[in-house]
């Protein structure tokens, strides 16, 4: 799998977000950040929501849960129609049992990082996913800035996945834009999610299609 540039909903109008959708045929995925004002001080949407979005949009559900109880709630969104679910280790009390669950139901199974937390005591869980997400900013708002002290930290990611030499998706999210998807994707990062860059630019498809030529100018 090459360069996938995934827009976050989060930036997109929520009173219309099938047309929202449209408007980034581009998009490889639909980043759908959930949150439930405990895990992160934000509060967004929930498996409802995805589900309906999931029946109108020609791009699958990227569902990035920033919830606590990850174990308890994740595999509802799986049955809602998300394609990949991304929980927190941070929040999950069982990460392993919970990725077997997620890809036993269907979907993807993808392990989220804040930017304080390592990769390298969840090395011997590669196996059990599909995707591993680096934040690069604290969870919770769109419009934040690039954290660049995550950079080492998607190296070391890359590093450990091409270790363990199976096809795992290294995705990064906050702050991505025309100015920083290069660094990202010359540390090693082959999924983008961008929020307020894509939504917030004249022609979002347009933009999803500069993001994925900037990130493709540097291989890893
Ligand atoms: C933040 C969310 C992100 C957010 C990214 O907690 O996980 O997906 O929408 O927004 P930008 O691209 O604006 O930083
Ligand atoms: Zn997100």
């Amino acid at each position: 799998m090459g360069i996938q540039i995934t827009p976050s909903m989060l930036s997109a109008d929520f009173a219309n977000l099938q047309s929202e959708a449209a408007r980034i045929a581009g998009a490889d995925w639909l980043h759908v950040d959930v949150m439930d004002n405990h895990f992160v001080p934000n509060l967004t949407l929930g498996a409802p929501v995805i589900e309906a979005l999931a029946k109108v949009a020609a791009q699958p559900i990227d569902a990035h849960l920033m919830i606590d109880n990850p174990d308890r709630w994740a595999p509802s969104f799986v049955e809602a129609g998300a394609g990949s679910v991304t929980f927190h280790v941070e929040a999950a009390a069982a990460p392993v049992r919970l990725a077997r669950e997620i890809r036993a139901l269907g979907a993807r199974a993808s392990m989220a990082l804040r930017p304080a937390t390592p990769i390298e005591p969840y090395e011997d869980l590669l196996p059990e996913l599909d995707m591993i997400l680096v934040m690069t900013v604290e969870p919770g708002f769109g419009g934040q800035a690039f954290l660049d002290m995550c950079l080492p930290k998607i190296r070391r990611a890359r590093t450990l996945i091409d270790k363990h030499g199976g096809d795992i998706w290294l995705q990064v999210d906050g702050g991505v834009s025309l100015d920083t998807i290069e660094r990202c994707a010359e540390a090693g990062a082959d999924v983008f999610v961008a929020g307020s860059a894509v939504f917030g630019a004249e022609d979002p498809d347009r933009m999803v299609a500069e993001l994925r030529a900037q990130a493709g100018g540097t291989g890893h």
